[in-house]
């Protein structure tokens, strides 16, 4: 067989037999162009999505020259409208860009709680109440999507804000088909959408039954909304009719979001968690996002193990150790995190001794029992300033832009408020709503993570870029509640350790443990003899076919190109452009 039939094969096993037909027939294909399924290779820029839509409109980015942080913005603007379940400018969103003079910036563009919050809200007769948390008006946070995304642009890419929502606005008002995805999520979520107007009105049919994959989706007053953002500005959003129809809504229906609350939401730079893997620099997004700093500490307590051999010898021990590391991190997570301008988030969670003394606890024949959280060094003293989805873009320049974007559970709080066209989110169940009291994912937290006016709920979100030396190596992101995090670990493993194509490390089977609950969640496709092993040593197994949704961009440094990956296990695109924007900034 052709010689590059060979290559593609060993590294994208999932496109084989049709491909190498291809390539072995056709010679002169060029890889350069090359776009499978779930893969795009392209060798100016790329960018890579859950929605081929929102994929080419930061395509479209790319080609009227804008960079990777207008590509990516471009990609969310329209995520908005043709993926609003997961994301939109109702929600909120952290952004890592790698700018292409070395510099990295993370901007915090998280809700935050308005300033009426306080600690016991979702607490209905002493008892705490999840379905307030998570329905309806009291569920949502201030959101901050659309002012992260308007900085990121204006301070960092190369086009005119209004031009990238305008391409949003118009596909709200001609409408996009509704995909079998976005219908069954319309499907399972029908009940509660049918008890707020504005939405039963966008999303139902009038006899309150959910829209049909197939059906065209027209959203006129999004389409609204994003105009007058895209002529008055986020001002019309955070200061304008925006914030008074919503401030309206909610004093009618019992929410707490006030005009002021809008007017004093604030984006925040934060300072990146860096740690080194491997002789890789790992940049993550910091508290409130709990995903940078348990990514680095996983990979500080995995560094000791040798992953690649003890998964080539032993599968198993392999899927354990690196659980066993998720559990520590996890237990941790539950007791230290929380919003850093609220609660003392120790450093030393990324302590590369503190990862030592946890990784020896590790025993590599049975499960060991962690009924607590670890004591970082200087935890008293030494702190950091937390279905969504994940964009990552990339271009020859050396920008490079990791989103997660998120309304949080789908269609968040359900709320759509009349006119304005906007999936709201459902933020505040983020928070820990009682201490112990686990959220929609099950997650418990404490004191650090309580509801306070002005906090920011602890995420699990874990934008992160790959550098090896001064050249960004990979991007990766991800979808899933705390499986966000577990799955950028594995991405990282999976790319450093056991060498993988990119696609095979997003499409490898997935694994999680999240210390509460005690279960090892295996993806749908172990070995049982994996699965027998792994209960044998003493982990409760719980086998899902629930794994995350990842979307990742490889840089080839021998043939200068880049390789973008949308997650196989749904619909989605990775594309790049010919053109290298004109002017880098
Ligand atoms: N709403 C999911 C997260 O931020 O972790």
């Amino acid at each position: 067989m052709h010689a590059i039939a060979k290559q593609v094969m060993r590294n994208y096993p999932l496109h084989t037999a049709l491909l190498a037909i291809l390539l072995t027939c056709c010679t002169s294909v060029s890889l350069t162009a090359w776009q499978s399924e779930n893969v795009g290779i392209a060798e100016e820029n790329m960018v890579a999505t859950v929605n081929p839509i929102a994929t080419d409109a930061g395509v479209a980015a790319f080609e009227a020259g804008g960079n990777a942080v207008d590509a990516a913005v471009a990609a969310a603007l329209m995520l908005a409208v043709v993926d609003g379940y997961n994301s939109g400018i109702g929600g909120g969103c952290f952004i890592l860009i790698r700018r292409a003079n070395g510099e990295v910036v993370a901007i915090d563009g998280r809700e935050m709680a308005p300033a009426a919050a306080h600690r016991d809200m979702f607490l209905k007769d002493g008892k705490p109440d999840t379905r307030l948390s998570q329905e309806g008006a009291l569920a949502i946070g201030v959101p901050g999507a659309l002012k992260a995304y308007e900085q990121a642009v204006r301070e960092f890419g190369n086009q005119d804000f209004a031009s990238l929502v305008l391409p949003a606005a118009k596909r709200a008002r001609e409408g996009f088909p509704i995909t079998p995805t976005y219908a069954s999520v319309l499907k399972r979520t029908s009940e509660s959408l049918a008890k707020f107007p504005g939405s039963k009105q966008v999303f139902l049919k009038d006899d309150g039954t959910p829209r049909q994959a197939g059906e065209r989706l027209v959203q006129s007053d999004l389409a609204n909304t994003l105009e007058r953002v895209a002529n008055d500005g986020v001002d019309y959003f955070y200061r304008g009719d925006f914030a008074k129809q919503t401030a309206l809504w909610m004093q009618q229906n019992g929410g707490l979001i006030t005009e002021a609350d809008f007017a004093n939401y604030l984006t925040r730079r934060r300072d990146p968690v860096e740690t080194t893997y491997r002789g890789h620099t790992i940049i993550g997004f910091p508290p409130p996002s709990s995903g940078g700093v348990h990514v680095a500490e996983i990979l500080n307590i995995l560094e000791p193990f040798d992953l690649n051999t003890l998964r080539e010898t032993d599968p198993a021990t392999y899927v354990h150790v690196v659980a066993e590391a998720m559990k520590l991190a996890f237990a941790d997570r539950a007791h230290w995190l929380g919003d850093p301008d609220f609660a003392d988030v120790p450093l030393g969670l990324i302590d590369k001794s503190y990862a030592a003394e946890l990784a020896k606890k590790i025993d590599l024949q049975k499960v060991m029992p962690v009924t607590s959280h670890g004591t970082p060094p200087l935890a008293d003293a030494k702190f950091f300033e937390r279905h969504t989805t994940h964009i990552a873009a990339a271009d020859k320049h050396g920008n490079w832009v990791a989103i997660t974007t998120t309304v949080n559970t789908s269609f968040g709080s359900k709320v759509v408020i009349p006119g304005l066209g906007v999936v709201m989110n459902n933020q505040m169940d983020d928070f820990a709503v009682a201490p112990g009291i686990p959220n929609a994912y099950g997650l418990v937290g404490t004191e650090a993570n309580s509801v306070q006016a002005g906090k920011r709920p602890l995420s699990s979100m874990s934008p992160t870029i790959v550098m090896k030396g001064e050249q960004p190596f990979m991007t990766v992101g991800a979808a899933g509640g705390p499986r966000i995090i577990t799955q950028a670990l594995l991405a990282i493993v999976g790319k450093i350790d056991l060498e993988m194509s990119l696609e095979q490390a997003v499409g490898q089977k997935r694994f999680h443990h999240q210390w509460s609950p005690d279960l090892l969640m295996l993806e749908t496709g172990f070995p049982p003899e994996v699965q027998d092993k792994l209960e044998e040593m003493g982990h409760q197994v719980r086998v899902s076919n629930r794994a995350g949704v990842s979307q990742a961009i490889f840089f080839d440094a021998d043939k200068s190109r880049f390789i973008g990956v949308h997650d196989p296990r749904v619909p989605g695109k990775a594309a790049g452009a010919a053109k290298v924007p004109a002017t880098d900034r």
